[in-house]
This record gives structure tokens, C-alpha cells and sequence, in this order.
């Protein structure tokens, strides 16, 4: 009695332990499936098609499925914003400056960034997401590329105390006026605690152009957008690559 109570208790335990087991360790195993059930390698449009990346495409089911029904937040890192598009680009362009550097690519998204300055040599890089799915994207996207995966953190580090980042990438950042304003006295305290290197990827955006940051703000390069991406991008035509230079 005593024994069979023991199994069945010991049955019990290991069921327990496996079903949390798989809690933990499935999500990403799901979230992986669900990625490639519902994006294509793409990229080869991009202002970067030697990067490839998962990304939504019209050939995906929820290009144009009922938007309720996809499962997670909205999907960021399954476009390539053309914000980030600039940005990687002049990383490849100028390799020298990821080099060697401690990267982290803010808002990764899909990843493209942290990869270019993979690509370019960068000794150490973080992606950073506040969504756990763009983590996941970005890991396969690595992959994709023969790359090993960043470091990915989904922890909101905007307001943080400054790491030791050397050089931080913000692609398609400045979507919106108060993340754009809690990431510029961010920046502030990074480039004047760390002495920390911005770069800003954007296509012009409203929120971007009437913001305090961009009058203080050196332009690095311009790149003119591919046809698609303009057609994606309802109008954009050129994104720009800046750098944050602030008298501090
Ligand atoms: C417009 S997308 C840009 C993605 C990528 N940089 C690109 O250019 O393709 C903005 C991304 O920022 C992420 N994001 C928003 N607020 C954030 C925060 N406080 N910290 C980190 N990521 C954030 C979103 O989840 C989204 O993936």
C-alpha cells in the first residue's frame, strides 16, 4: 500500500515537474513554430539584402487575417522599418564603426542591427525588446545569417542606470513623442555617465522631425528607400542615419 502510494505520489511529482518543465521550455519551441509557420525569409528588397530575415510578407496567412486573431503584440519584428533599414546599412558601409565595440541595438525588432554590427565585428552586442517574441525572432534571424545570437534582453532599459555600451543603435525609435522623450534624457545620462556613442535610424517621421532631439542631431548618411518599402511605407521616400552629438 505504502509502496504503490509512493509511485503513485512519486508518478505524481515527476508528471508535475515535467509539466512544469515544459512551461518553461516550450514557449520559445511554440513561438519558434509559430514564426515560421507565419513569416518567409525576406529581405532581399531591403536597403540591406545581403541580411535575411523573417519577416511578414503578402505571401503570410496574417497579411490579410483578421488582426484579432493573431496571437501575441503586435508583430514589430516581423517588418523591417525602413528606420532600421538606414541604420543597418550604414553599419555595413562603416564597419569601423561597430568594431571591436559593445553594441546594443534598442528596439531591436527583428534584429537587423545587432546583426549588422555582428556582421562588422563588434566585440559583444545586446539586442534589447520589450517583447519576448522579438527575442525569439531575432535568435532565428541570427541563424539565418550563420551568426550566433546576441545577447537578447527584454527588460525596458530606458530610465536604467548607463551600461558600458561604447555605441548605441535606435532604428525606427522615435514613433512616439513620450517614448521618444524618455529615450533622449536616457541618452543624455548614457553619453554623459558612459560617454556612449547614438546612432539614429529614421525615415522621417512627424514624432521624430517636431522633437527637442533632432535639432541637435548630425547627419551621417541618407539612403534612398526601394520601391517596396515605399509602398509599404505609405509615402516615405529616403531614411536617414543621424548622430546624437549633445553639448552636455
Ligand atoms: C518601429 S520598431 C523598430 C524595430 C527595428 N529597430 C527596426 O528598425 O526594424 C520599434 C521596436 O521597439 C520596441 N520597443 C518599444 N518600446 C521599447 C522599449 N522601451 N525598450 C525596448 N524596445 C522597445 C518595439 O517592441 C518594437 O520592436
Amino acid at each position: 500500500m505504502s509502496g504503490l502510494l509512493t509511485s503513485r505520489t512519486c508518478t505524481r511529482h515527476v508528471r508535475l515537474v515535467t509539466r512544469c518543465f515544459s512551461k518553461i521550455c516550450q514557449p520559445d519551441e511554440n513561438i519558434r513554430r509559430f514564426i515560421s509557420e507565419n513569416t518567409e525569409v525576406a529581405g532581399g528588397q531591403s536597403l540591406t539584402p545581403e541580411i535575411k530575415l523573417r519577416l511578414l510578407t503578402p505571401n503570410c496567412r496574417f497579411w490579410r487575417e483578421r488582426p484579432e486573431l493573431w496571437p501575441f503584440d503586435d508583430p514589430y519584428w516581423a517588418i523591417y522599418w525602413p528606420g532600421g533599414q538606414a541604420l543597418s546599412r550604414f553599419i555595413l558601409d562603416n564597419p569601423e564603426v561597430s568594431r571591436g565595440q559593445t553594441v546594443l541595438d534598442l528596439g531591436s525588432g527583428c534584429g537587423a542591427s545587432a546583426i549588422a554590427a555582428q556582421l562588422c565585428g563588434a566585440a559583444h552586442v545586446v539586442a534589447n525588446d520589450i517583447d519576448a517574441v522579438a527575442a525569439v525572432a531575432t535568435h532565428m534571424n541570427c541563424e539565418l545569417n550563420g551568426l550566433k545570437s546576441p545577447v537578447c534582453v527584454t527588460d525596458n532599459l530606458i530610465g536604467s542606470e548607463p551600461d558600458g555600451f561604447d555605441l548605441i543603435l535606435l532604428g525606427d525609435m522615435f514613433y512616439d513623442e513620450a517614448l521618444a522623450s524618455s529615450l533622449h534624457s536616457w541618452l543624455d545620462r548614457c553619453i554623459r555617465v558612459r560617454g556612449t556613442k547614438v546612432l539614429i535610424g529614421d525615415p522621417g517621421r512627424a514624432q521624430f522631425e517636431g522633437h527637442d532631439i533632432r535639432r541637435l542631431l548630425h547627419q551621417l548618411a541618407q539612403f534612398e528607400l526601394p520601391e517596396s518599402v515605399r509602398e509599404e511605407n505609405y509615402g516615405l521616400t529616403c531614411s536617414r542615419v543621424w548622430c546624437y552629438h549633445p553639448e552636455l
